[in-house]
């Protein structure tokens, strides 16, 4: 994608098939939103011992890492209503091959918005940047997340001693 192309050089925003819930670039603007909804999800986010950085967030190191220039990976804000409730990356690993993360605030778990957002966001991902496959990596025992994964057409392809890799490939 072009992003000199969108406004002020930012990504579209990329709607959803759930009325209210459209995802937009998380940028420094959203630094005070993003650090109250972490601050409300470090357990959430640490059962499992991922998003180290995260569960360990200050206010400062937020701005900072909104300020880092996000390169070719693709850095969105799941909202719903105007509200940040979660968050989705794209990482370049090795275009057209994608990784990917996603998260949602707790109190928005079990109501299909994750599905919603991912799935949008690879459609979109696919039409505007011709990616072909999108990569994930699992921790063992995270079964919402395998289940989220299987729900969007992935499927395992490598066990490691700590996570299972899924793979998406995305029909052009
Ligand atoms: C992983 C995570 C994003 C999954 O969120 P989720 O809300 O379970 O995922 P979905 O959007 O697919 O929602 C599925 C749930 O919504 C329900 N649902 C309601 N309407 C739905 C719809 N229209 N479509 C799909 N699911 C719907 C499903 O029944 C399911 O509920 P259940 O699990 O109670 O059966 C969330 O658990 C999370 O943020 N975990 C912590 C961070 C994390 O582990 N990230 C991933 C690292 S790999």
């Amino acid at each position: 994608m072009d992003r000199a192309s969108t406004p002020q050089g930012r990504l579209p925003e990329v709607p959803t098939r759930v009325t209210g819930l459209v995802m937009r670039e998380l940028t420094p603007e959203d630094a005070d939103a993003y650090y109250a909804l972490l601050d409300r999800n470090r357990l959430h986010l640490s059962r499992l011992g991922d998003f180290r950085a995260e569960r360990e967030a200050t206010p400062a190191w937020v701005r900072e890492h909104l300020g880092e220039d996000p390169g070719p990976d693709l850095r969105y804000g799941i909202r719903l209503d105007g509200e940040l409730i979660g968050r989705i990356d794209l990482v370049a690993v090795d275009p057209p091959r994608y990784g990917t993360g996603y998260w949602l605030d707790e109190s928005h778990v079990g109501a299909g918005y994750a599905s919603a957002a991912c799935s949008a966001l690879y459609g979109h991902t696919a039409r505007a940047l011709g990616a072909t496959e999108v990569f994930a990596g699992v921790t063992h025992g995270n079964d919402r997340s395998a289940a989220l994964l299987r729900r969007l057409g992935f499927e395992p392809v490598a066990d490691f001693e700590h996570y299972t890799r899924f793979r998406l490939v995305l029909v052009p």
